[in-house]
């Protein structure tokens, strides 16, 4: 395990309004600043970015962003390159997250573009917050080739220097939006199974290091289970990540586990 926990917010296309963006972010970096051995990271949609930022710099809360182009600048209408948003402060990018790779999907992911996202930012000097997982599971374990093909794609062009600054993150997809989490026991088991596959392309040694997280219906009830029993680094939270009340109950929550 790594000795650093962090948990990622992923606000998705939400709040709608730029104060409730503002609120949110203000009541999650006074909690962070409290944190002793966690980071967090709240990852907005682009306008409210630098609404979620603040002119005093709090002990760990850091910026994120849900996407980045691979592009680094030019004539992309619609797109937001990585160097600009490193430019505003942006340490974090959410990579391949499902509900970009989906069909019918806005940003249109594949894994050619994801392997070039994770490259674009990690050039622009920020980590690459790298979900994979599986759309269904059944009794055969195809998930297990399933998500390996999608890391070795999705990795394929990553220096082996440059993957100190790749996260990842597991996130079945049946579990996001869920009712609830996936079981803690089975995410340890896919935990196991991601390093080891990080540790297959980059080496033992980058594998050690690697903070992989989990994400899926995580709450500030379950938080601390599924990082103690299911050997996670951290979390990747989407709705609960809006509730600044139970946001920042789970920050406290794991902030406070002991593996
Ligand atoms: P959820 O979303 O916590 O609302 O299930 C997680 C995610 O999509 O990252």
């Amino acid at each position: 395990m790594s000795n650093k926990k962090i948990v990622v917010g992923n606000w998705k296309m939400n709040p709608g309004t730029v104060d409730e963006a503002k609120r949110i972010a203000r009541k999650t970096r006074r909690a962070a600043s409290k944190l002793e051995h966690t980071d967090a990271v709240v990852c907005p949609p682009f306008p409210f970015i630098l609404a979620a930022a603040s002119r005093k710099k709090y002990l760990h809360y850091h910026l994120g962003a849900q996407s980045a182009s691979f592009e680094t600048g030019g004539a992309h209408t619609g797109e937001v390159s990585a160097n600009v948003l490193r430019d505003i402060g942006v340490e974090y990018v959410i990579v391949g997250h499902s509900e970009t790779r989906r069909e019918g999907a806005n940003i249109g992911d594949t894994d050619e573009t994801v392997s070039n996202r994770v490259i674009a930012v990690l050039e622009a000097g920020m980590k690459a917050i790298l979900c994979v997982g599986e759309k269904n599971r059944d009794e055969s374990g195809a998930h297990f080739d399933f998500v390996k093909d999608q890391m070795r794609k999705s990795l394929a062009d990553v220096p082996k220097l440059r993957s100190q600054d790749v996260i990842l993150a597991y996130e079945p997809v049946w579990a996001i939006g869920a009712k609830e989490s996936m079981k803690p026991e089975d995410i340890c088991e896919m935990a196991i199974f991601v390093k080891k596959i990080f540790s297959d392309i980059f080496g033992n040694d980058s594998a050690q290091k690697v903070q992989v997280l989990y994400g899926g219906s995580v709450n500030f009830h379950n938080a601390a289970d599924i990082m103690k029993i299911g050997q996670v680094d951290g979390l990747l939270v989407g709705r609960e990540s809006l509730n600044a009340v139970g946001f920042v109950e789970l920050l406290k929550a794991v902030d406070e586990v002991k593996y």
